[in-house]
């Protein structure tokens, strides 16, 4: 495909009074994971909603692998897949009949179908699930059912809509090895939605940070946290009495700022040259306690732009505990 995967110009979407997208600009490049980054209520799923055809714009446009989603609503829909946040799972077919309808709703040859299930049953870790019925699932089973379910027709893009909420940590990370591998392998373009700063920074080539239906911030996630500032790198001497003579050595590598226990500075770049830090301390024969590193984190960058911490809002939910772990593909 020629141009970008998905591209949105002023795209809008009114509930009665709610503002639930306003007015959002975004171009995702062909095998990119850009990851949509905001608390509850942003406005994620109403804009993911718009992009998968299910909820027409109030204004603005926008096109997935070439096709307007307003005017060319089935070809949008054969380009990709969605797992959608709420997921509509027949709680009374197993795994392997939800993927075999799938399949056969795609228009798959019999002896196809078969296959592509037990396939990807194997690869979200269901193989030994498939013949339940899917109301014996925990949450991450369903979740993990419905990107199976999204992936039945091989799409060149993917829609995952908060893919790893309610997983434990190992399936999670199970998860994003996953999405990573098919952008890597098979070239797909992913647009997931997240409330987890650390599933934006690891995962995502560039994020958006969405709230009250803007994006407040766009980038990749290391020129985001640069954009926030450089890391600061904070010394507590051993000896409370050496509190200048360490203030006066770290500030040859940046600018003195504010630390609760002993001197720190901000660096003069944003690369951190440590090592030379460590030596220069030593050079002067400082005995240190703690030498420590901050550097930016996607929540800061949250906070300077909202000047709210998303931190809370990303709380962990409590993981699904008994499910199986994701079996490797
Ligand atoms: N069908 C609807 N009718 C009325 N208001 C809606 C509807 N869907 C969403 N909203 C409102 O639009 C805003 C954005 O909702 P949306 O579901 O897009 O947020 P989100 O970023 O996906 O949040 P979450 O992280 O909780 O899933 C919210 O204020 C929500 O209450
Ligand atoms: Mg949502």
């Amino acid at each position: 495909m020629d141009g970008p995967a998905i591209e949105a110009e002023g795209l809008v979407r009114v509930f009665k009074k709610t503002r639930a997208v306003d007015g959002i600009d975004l171009v995702v490049e062909s095998g990119e994971i850009y990851g949509f980054l905001g608390p509850n209520g942003a406005g994620k799923s109403t804009t993911v909603h718009m992009l998968t055809t299910l909820l027409p714009p109030t204004a603005g446009t926008a096109r997935v692998n070439g096709y307007d989603v307003v005017h060319q609503g089935p070809q949008v829909r054969s380009s990709i897949g969605a797992a959608l946040q709420e997921a509509a799972l027949d709680p009374l077919l197993t795994g392997r009949e939800h993927l075999r309808l799938q399949a056969s709703l795609q228009g798959m040859p019999h002896d196809i179908r078969r296959r592509r299930a037990d396939e990807l049953l194997h690869r979200v870790g269901l193989s030994e699930a498939g013949d339940r019925k899917v109301k014996t699932y925990s949450g991450g089973m369903k979740r993990r059912l419905d990107l199976a379910l999204a992936l039945v027709h091989s799409p060149r893009i993917l829609f995952l809509d908060e893919p790893t909420t309610g997983l434990d940590i190992q399936s999670r990370t199970a998860l994003w090895d996953e999405v990573g591998r098919l952008t890597r392998d098979d070239g797909v373009t992913v647009f997931l939605t997240t409330q987890y700063l650390e599933e934006a920074d690891v995962l995502a080539d560039r994020v958006g940070i969405i709230d009250h239906g803007h994006i407040v911030a766009e980038g990749t996630p290391d020129e985001l946290k640069a954009s926030v500032g450089r890391p600061t790198v904070e010394v507590v001497p051993l000896d409370a009495g050496e509190h200048e003579r360490a203030a006066a050595i770290i500030a040859r590598f940046g600018d003195p700022c504010g630390s609760e226990h002993g001197v720190a500075v901000r660096l003069r770049s944003s690369e951190a040259d440590l090592a030379g830090i460590v030596r220069a301390l030593d050079a002067e024969n400082l005995k240190v306690e703690q030498l420590q590193l901050h550097q930016p984190s996607l929540d800061d960058v949250f906070l300077a732009k909202t000047g709210r911490s998303l931190e809370g809002a990303a709380e962990e939910e409590e993981g699904e505990r008994g499910g199986l772990a994701m079996e490797p593909a």
